[in-house]
């Protein structure tokens, strides 16, 4: 069964795959945000306490049932409750919010690919803010060629993932991630070495603990939760792919480390860069797109930056929509026993059908607007307050409060080939503690955004 299903072939795949699905424009765009919104080495650090206190539980919550059931989200669940069990919903929740996050990703993704091509063709060489943003604003409401692209960027993910899981996602993120940290860190190196640079350091790293507020520990663990994948049964997915013998707990760690290695490494490439020429109001959700690119071509080796950051993007969202794709593949050939490249070829097709209304929607298209926004909006203000915290909480009560004891600590030491440490924290953790604070930090958003 598991021999027809795929599995990685080895540690490191399992781990290039799980690092590829976690590094994502969560690490590129969303993280030098929340850090200028929440003063920088405060949430910095705060992120880095969360991602172990939470997000290690979290992780290994997913792992353990994946591992042991080696079945896909809605597979694993039927497997281990009994008949006329309503716990496999959490699994169909996941498997409508891969879908979702898929298509309205992809969008996003394709406007890095397009960026990409564009500071290839040496569109940037000497941009300034005037030409950049009348590029963005030509492409962004323009109908046909964000589509396109959106196109370009569900092919390749498709052209991955119906190769199977070792053939497909686990070599090409054992590939292109190590490209990615090599890429990252000759361009950190050269970004802290620029003039100017140490009030970006400052900003990241000078910690004052009074700046630590509660909105700042809230946003650090909504954060650490979407920067690790955790919520939607991608880890769990993966974990059904992963060897018996390997340790989930050190898997986990890695996972942990190299994604918050990937955050603090593109923050030292940006904020120096943004300090460096003043502009600390720059960190606004168009930052890439538009303030980077005037930035980077102010510097000495600008255009070559401005390549490397496109280049990582477009990497990172690769493996995460590889991931995306991943979770909805295993359902419909797991559970509803279709053939691989059906499920994939019907996948790409919906994405893509759904990713061009978002797109639709962001430029501006009245029909593809909801409640006063666009469907993008709408979207990912579903999946990011509504769903995926619905199927993390799920996920960490079953493992917490429905899983047998036994069968938690059969995977955590790997059937006895590691020690066990620390279990009954690790239970009563994801019994109480992790839900109560995705919980509260969501419901804490959700008042927030209505205010
Ligand atoms: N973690 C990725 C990022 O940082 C996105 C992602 C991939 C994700 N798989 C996920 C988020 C599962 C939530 C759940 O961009």
């Amino acid at each position: 069964m598991s021999e027809a299903r795929g599995s990685f072939r080895s540690t490191f795949g399992a781990i290039a795959a799980s690092v590829g699905s976690a590094v994502g424009l969560g690490n590129i765009w969303k993280f030098p945000q929340e850090l200028s919104e929440n003063g920088g080495a405060a949430f910095l650090y705060t992120y880095l306490v969360c991602i172990l206190l939470i997000g290690l539980p979290y992780m290994l919550s997913e792992f353990i049932i994946g591992r042991h059931t080696r079945l896909s989200a809605v597979g694993a669940f039927k497997k281990l409750t009994p008949k006329g069990s309503k716990w496999y919903l959490i699994g169909i929740i996941s498997v409508i919010t891969s879908f979702l996050i898929l298509s309205f990703y992809s969008v996003i993704a394709g406007w890095t690919l397009h960026y990409l091509y564009l500071s290839i063709v040496s569109f940037f060489k000497e941009p300034d803010s005037k030409t950049i943003e009348t590029i963005y604003t030509g492409f962004v409401s323009g109908y046909f060629k964000p589509i396109f692209w959106t196109f370009i960027f569900i092919v390749i993910t498709a052209f991955i993932v119906v190769s199977g899981v070792n053939r497909g996602v686990e070599r090409w993120s054992k590939f292109l991630i190590p490209i990615m940290f090599v890429l990252l860190v000759c361009v950190c190196a050269m970004s802290v070495t620029m003039p100017g640079s140490s009030s970006g350091l400052r900003f990241l790293f000078d910690f004052k603990l009074s700046d630590v507020t509660p909105q700042v520990i809230l946003s650090a663990v909504r954060q650490s939760a979407f920067s690790l994948s955790l919520g939607m049964c991608c880890m769990l997915t993966y974990s059904s792919y992963m060897s018996r013998s390997d340790s989930l707990v050190k898997t986990s760690l890695w996972i942990i480390t190299l994604d918050a290695m990937v955050a603090i490494l593109i923050s030292v490439m940006i904020f120096p860069a943004v300090f460096a020429v003043g502009e600390q109001s720059a960190i606004v959700p168009g930052l890439v797109f538009k303030t980077l690119p005037v930035i980077f071509a102010s510097m000495p080796y600008g255009a070559l930056f401005t390549i490397v950051l496109f280049t990582l993007l477009t990497i990172a969202a690769l493996t995460s929509t590889m991931s995306f794709m991943e979770i909805i593949v295993a359902y419909l050939t797991g559970d509803g026993k279709m053939e691989r490249k059906k499920a994939v070829l019907i996948t790409s097709i919906a994405a893509l059908l759904f990713g061009s209304i978002c797109s639709l929607s962001i430029t501006g298209v009245k029909i593809f607007e909801l409640w006063g926004t666009s469907v993008y909006n709408v979207s990912d203000y579903l999946v990011t307050n509504y769903l995926l915290p619905i199927g993390g909480v799920g996920i960490l009560l079953f493992v917490g409060w429905r899983m047998k004891t036994a069968i938690i600590k059969q995977e955590l030491s790997s059937w006895g080939k590691y020690k066990l440490q620390l279990i009954n924290i690790f239970i009563w953790s994801v019994r109480i503690v992790v839900p109560s604070f995705i919980i509260i930090a969501h419901l804490f958003e959700l008042i927030s955004i209505s205010q």
